[in-house]
């Protein structure tokens, strides 16, 4: 398994550009399957969850080419499989994006059941009651979810939690139903709004994505489109952390703030200047202290989950106690135990975790347990005395794009180990 090492102690500075975002990507693949016509991807993150998605789509039968100008296009004109294999789903909760295209589309999908995950038991019973309004009938058999439907009809929905994912697919559900859909109680985030843009410019008749209510006209069928995926929020946020924790100075590139300002809000607070401009984030520490910001996660326009466990690193080095809060996820604290191996002073109790700033770390051997728990093992790297060595990084790989090649840029030590 490959590993990255990292040799701490170095101040990061410079610039780098912000790839496509992984969840606005994700959708937008799955949205493919709604149309006949060709799709063109600009800007489209090489990660190892969108060759997933790539993986999904080819064994439907998509087709999958890349241009000249480095562009992605894809074709559903001739999908004759409407399933997504357990092999896949399980490596990527988020291969449940392809159902609700699927059924708009073509009446028919068998999805495997994603079971539960690192970070909790992570249900999709909002998926699946949802499409079963618009009129799809689904079943569970030998571990898959399998849904027909003649012709969806478009509903009110009122969705009983908040789902990013949930919200998107019943999104793609809709915009081939007969007449209109009402979302209620919908997901605010970014990637709602992407998701929506990149289905109008299909064709679609969607209003509302930003707020607690989506409203979506269906049509009859929605064209290509060329669309470039907008900037990943999580990804600029990590690299700004990984600035302020090492006193540095650093600009991101191809990100617009609004994306962004739950984020940029708490670094403000920990002491951090943050300058903007347009399509870029500049931070710079100007003190060597780091103040305790605490914080509680919640959906958008709350603080991110996805920036929890980057953001309690920034914590744990900071002069003073602060708590954070995950409201998100049940069980997202796993990096906690081994931040603390390398030194950190974080107490967790429910669904809080008491942090207690200390003035420096230890390099260490550590494990990674999920996405955004192995970005935070990397910060603390980052910034420990001596040698760190991050194992299991396919978690990693997942969702950032060259992670090792950005860092080292910016002036980090860190190599990647081959197997
Ligand atoms: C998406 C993001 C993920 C992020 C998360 C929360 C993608 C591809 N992934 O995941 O990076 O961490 O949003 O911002 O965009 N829930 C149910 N029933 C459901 C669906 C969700 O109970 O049917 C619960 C979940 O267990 C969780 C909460 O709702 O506690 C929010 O989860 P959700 O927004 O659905 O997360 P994802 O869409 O899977």
């Amino acid at each position: 398994m490959e590993k990255l090492k990292i040799i701490g102690g170095k101040k990061l500075s410079g610039s780098i550009s912000c790839s496509g975002a992984k969840n606005a990507a994700l959708p937008m693949l799955a949205a493919t399957i709604l149309s006949d016509e060709p799709i063109t991807f600009k800007n489209l993150p090489y990660l190892q969850d969108i060759t997933t998605m790539f993986e999904i789509l080819g064994s439907m039968g998509a087709d999958i080419t890349l241009n000249e100008s480095m562009d992605f296009i894809i074709s559903t004109s001739k999908l004759h499989d409407f399933e997504a294999r357990y092999e896949l789903v399980k490596t990527m909760r988020a291969s449940i994006l392809v159902l609700g295209s699927l059924v708009a589309r073509y009446g028919s999908a068998r999805i495997a059941l994603p079971g539960g995950c690192a970070i909790g038991t992570r249900p999709v019973n909002f998926h699946l009651d949802a499409l079963e309004k618009l009129g799809a009938k689904i079943e569970l058999k030998n571990g898959y979810i399998e849904a027909t439907a003649k012709k969806l009809v478009g509903c009110e929905i009122n969705f009983p939690g908040v789902s990013v994912t949930g919200t998107e697919n019943i999104m793609m559900a809709a915009v081939l139903a007969k007449g209109q859909s009402v979302l209620r109680n919908v997901a605010k985030e970014p990637e709602v709004e992407d998701l929506a843009n990149f289905l109008n410019s299909m064709g679609a008749k969607i209003r509302g994505a930003g707020t607690d209510e989506i409203i979506i006209d269906g049509v009859e069928d929605l064209t290509g489109t060329k669309f470039s995926v907008p900037a990943d929020r999580i990804e600029a946020g990590t690299y700004l952390i990984a600035a302020a924790i090492t006193g540095g100075d650093v600009t991101i590139s191809n990100i617009q703030a609004h994306r962004m300002n739950n984020i940029l809000d708490k670094l403000k607070l920990s002491g951090a200047l943050i300058t903007e401009g347009e399509d870029k984030i500049q931070l710079t520490m100007e003190n060597d202290s780091i103040l305790p910001v605490d914080i509680s996660t919640a959906p958008f326009p709350g603080f991110p989950t996805d920036m929890q466990a980057q953001f309690t690193v920034l914590n744990a080095l900071s002069e003073g106690s602060s708590v954070v809060t995950e409201n998100v996820f049940e069980n997202r604290f796993m990096h906690v135990q081994e931040l603390n191996r390398m030194g950190c002073d974080i107490t967790v109790k429910g669904s809080n975790a008491f942090v207690k700033g200390v003035d420096s770390l230890n390099g260490a051997p550590v494990m990674a347990t999920d996405l955004r728990a192995s970005a935070s093992l990397i910060l603390a790297g980052l910034c420990a005395k001596g040698e760190t060595i991050v194992d299991r990084i396919y978690h990693i790989d997942r969702g950032y794009e060259r992670i090792e090649e950005k860092l080292s840029y910016l002036g980090a030590d860190i190599t990647r180990l081959p197997n």
